[in-house]
């Protein structure tokens, strides 16, 4: 399996070609998103697919008014958005539709890494876009909690040696 190798190249892009992802890829990375262990969770999820430069444009700009930064390229350049919105859960699994969400985009950023495509994880059009549920054509009671930029990187995505000169980047206790 090569997915230790798609692991290692598990960046951030942040310059893409000024090109489409092809729609094939974009079903792959869909699908393996999708390829996710808890079954019960398919009917509190759905996906928005951004394609169209003037919906991502009207978004990038509810971004910069938002956080007052009239520059800022929220999506990098990135042509495709792909949206993950969730209905809140309440009780005893409040909370749980981000860490399906999580598991959801990580899927689809390793995907991307394994088949030459660049992503970038986005959080910031969370808050500003919550005007904007019509326009993305959302189910009722679903809002946009997460999201990832896609495309083709403008410099290729290196390998860190497999992981293999990595050490933990995060703390981590052992109770054995
Ligand atoms: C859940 C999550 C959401 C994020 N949202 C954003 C975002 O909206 N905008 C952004 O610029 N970076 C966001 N980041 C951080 C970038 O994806 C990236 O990891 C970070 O900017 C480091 O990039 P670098 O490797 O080029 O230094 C997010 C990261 C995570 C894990």
């Amino acid at each position: 399996m090569e997915t230790l190798k798609a692991l290692a190249m598990n960046k951030t892009t942040k310059k893409y070609l000024n090109k489409q992802v092809s729609e094939s890829e974009l079903q792959s990375i869909l699908l393996a998103g999708c390829s996710l262990p808890n079954v019960g969770i398919y009917n509190n999820l759905h996906l928005t697919v951004v394609q169209n430069p003037h919906l991502l444009e009207k978004i990038a700009d509810k971004i910069r008014k938002a956080f007052d930064k009239p520059d800022l390229k929220p999506f990098y350049g990135a042509p495709t958005l792909i949206l993950v919105s969730s209905i809140k859960e309440k009780g005893n699994y409040l909370g749980v539709e981000y860490g399906n969400a999580a598991c959801l985009v990580d899927n689809i950023h390793v995907a991307a890494a394994d088949i030459g495509l660049g992503s970038v994880n986005l959080w910031t059009f969370v808050n500003p876009i919550n005007t904007m549920i019509d326009e993305l054509e959302l189910p009722e009671g679903f809002i946009p909690i997460a999201g990832i930029g896609i495309g083709y990187p403008a410099d290729p995505i290196e390998s860190d040696t497999q992981n293999k000169n990595k050490s933990l980047q995060i703390n981590c206790n052992y109770i054995k």
